[in-house]
């Protein structure tokens, strides 16, 4: 039987959720990765190191005790952050990150950022102190195709942002696009991405295959097959800027097979094994263990994972739904298979 034995990953881009929806989901996560990066578009959003820390507490005390899982926090950005925030985030050892959602562009992001000029001083801190600003890289702009709004975000805002902080350290997170991947390939070091395993596998006929498929829609949305493919090469070139993030995104099943859908798949029950397909159908498992593994930790100045996690390629079936607290997840490939199991 083939198997494959990697360095343990981590997961750069989770949402974890918060409560019986925290507790649901976490396992999936813990199992699989040393450490993840946990976004802060809670409701209320986690605005404050004190708000970080009391939920990072909120996951360690919802881990079975003999798990060495490590959530690593992030702070939502918002009109109002001040400057003295990001001091201290930066004398607390896991808090890692600051968050910039633009205002309105996905889940929770009401109280994002309207303008990042408001945000200048606090640039200008997580500059000096070497604080990573993870980037939801998506212009709000209704005048601006659904399809665009990423490589808009990259004209508009990432651009100018680059030039006025050329020594901040940016993520620009979910990359979906072939400009996005062109953008952080020719950028200095101090800017990478993640890649999703579900934008490496999907393309935007996944999202009206035989009908409208809720599951498969997540912000940003699925771009076309050349994307897709732009994206698959980017994780597979062994260029260090480009690290695993699942944006495993949970939401209760009635509320993305409705009228008005949110946004965002679940991928933590597979969070590893489907990049496992991915890399495989590129040709490129070799080179999974860097993009998984190392590039990330590198990146962050962590060291990399000693331990390590072995996947078997041997197909099992994903449940048609689980337990969400009191509601039900319908998770990414539901009732489907995925390629490769992670051996216990
Ligand atoms: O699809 C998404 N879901 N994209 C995001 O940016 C947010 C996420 C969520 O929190 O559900
Ligand atoms: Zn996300």
């Amino acid at each position: 039987m083939k198997t494959l034995t990697l360095t343990r990953p981590d997961d750069w881009h989770l949402h974890l959720r918060d409560g019986d929806y925290m507790r649901a989901v976490l396992p999936d996560t813990a199992k699989r990765f040393a450490r993840a990066i946990v976004m802060p578009n809670l409701k209320p959003p986690v605005t404050t190191v004190a708000l970080a820390l009391a939920y990072r507490q909120r996951i360690l005390d919802a881990l079975p005790a003999a798990s060495s899982f490590d959530p690593l926090m992030t702070l939502y950005l918002t009109d109002n952050t001040r400057p003295e925030e990001i001091i201290q985030l930066n004398q607390i050892l896991t808090v890692k990150a600051v968050k910039y959602y633009p205002a309105g562009a996905t889940t929770n992001s009401d109280a994002g950022v309207t303008d990042l000029a408001r945000c200048a001083a606090v640039l200008e801190a997580m500059q000096a102190t070497g604080t990573p600003l993870l980037v939801h890289g998506e212009v709000t702009d209704s005048a601006v195709d659904i399809f665009d709004r990423e490589r808009v975000f990259l004209e508009r805002v990432l651009t100018p942002l680059a030039v006025k902080y050329p020594s901040l350290k940016v993520v620009v997170e979910h990359i979906t696009t072939r400009e996005a991947a062109a953008f952080v390939k020719a950028a200095p070091a101090h800017i990478g991405a993640t890649i999703t395993a579900h934008h490496l596998l999907l393309n935007r006929n996944a999202l009206f295959a035989g009908g409208m498929r809720p599951h498969h829609y997540c912000l940003p949305v699925l771009k076309r097959e050349t994307h897709r493919e732009a994206l698959v090469e980017a994780a597979i070139s062994g260029n260090p800027k480009f690290f695993l993030g699942t944006d495993s995104a949970p939401h209760a099943r009635h509320t993305k097979e409705t009228d008005c859908g949110c946004a965002g798949c679940y991928t933590a029950h597979a969070g590893i094994e489907l990049y496992a397909e991915a890399f495989e159908a590129a040709g490129a498992l070799d080179k999974l263990e860097a993009f998984a593994s190392h590039h990330g930790a590198d990146f962050y100045g962590l060291p990399r994972n000693r331990d390590t996690i072995t996947l078997v390629k041997e197909p099992w079936r994903v449940a048609a739904d689980v337990a969400y607290g009191d509601d039900r997840l319908t998770q990414f490939r539901a009732g489907g298979e995925v390629g490769w199991r992670l051996a216990l």
